[in-house]
């Protein structure tokens, strides 16, 4: 190998991991699917996974992602303070899958926007989107269906 060639390859090899890193450490700390054990009535959900590491240091996620066989969309489980809330992320306007951005939900088909309690506060939604109760022991959260 040319010296030229052997120079490139080590650039292209650290852009690579560059990359890799940076996508790495901004998907562990907004797009988790957490693991989760869905019953009939309730999801568990360990408290531990809203904890990952970065740069050795754990850090705490805002909220994490659950999906489940049976459902068409994603529930939301949101942390603040000591707090959870759980909305499922199906706008209640037309059906479409709203996205987080910060601390709100949006829509990105026609725009609606929900706080993170699904409450609505830019239409053309008029529902908040559906919340699911949540109760907590010192291990795990728990997001009850019915
Ligand atoms: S489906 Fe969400 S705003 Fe229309």
């Amino acid at each position: 190998m040319e010296r030229i060639e052997f120079i490139k390859t080590c650039c292209q090899a650290g852009l690579g991991l560059c990359l890799t890193t940076l996508l790495g450490e901004s998907c562990s700390s907004s797009i988790y699917f957490a693991q989760a054990t869905v019953e009939t009535d309730k999801i568990s959900v360990r408290k531990s996974e809203f904890q990952y590491l970065k740069k050795e240091e754990v850090r705490e996620r805002t909220h994490i992602f659950i999906k489940t066989a049976s459902a068409e969309f994603p529930i939301c489980l949101y942390k603040s303070a000591d707090l959870y809330t759980a909305c499922l992320m199906r706008c209640t306007h037309q059906g479409c899958e709203v996205e987080l951005q910060g601390n709100r939900y949006v829509c990105p088909c026609h725009g609606s926007e929900f706080n993170t309690k699904g409450d609505v506060l830019n239409g053309p939604a008029d529902k908040s989107l559906r919340t699911f109760k949540t109760t907590q022991d010192e291990t795990f959260i728990f997001i009850w269906l019915a």
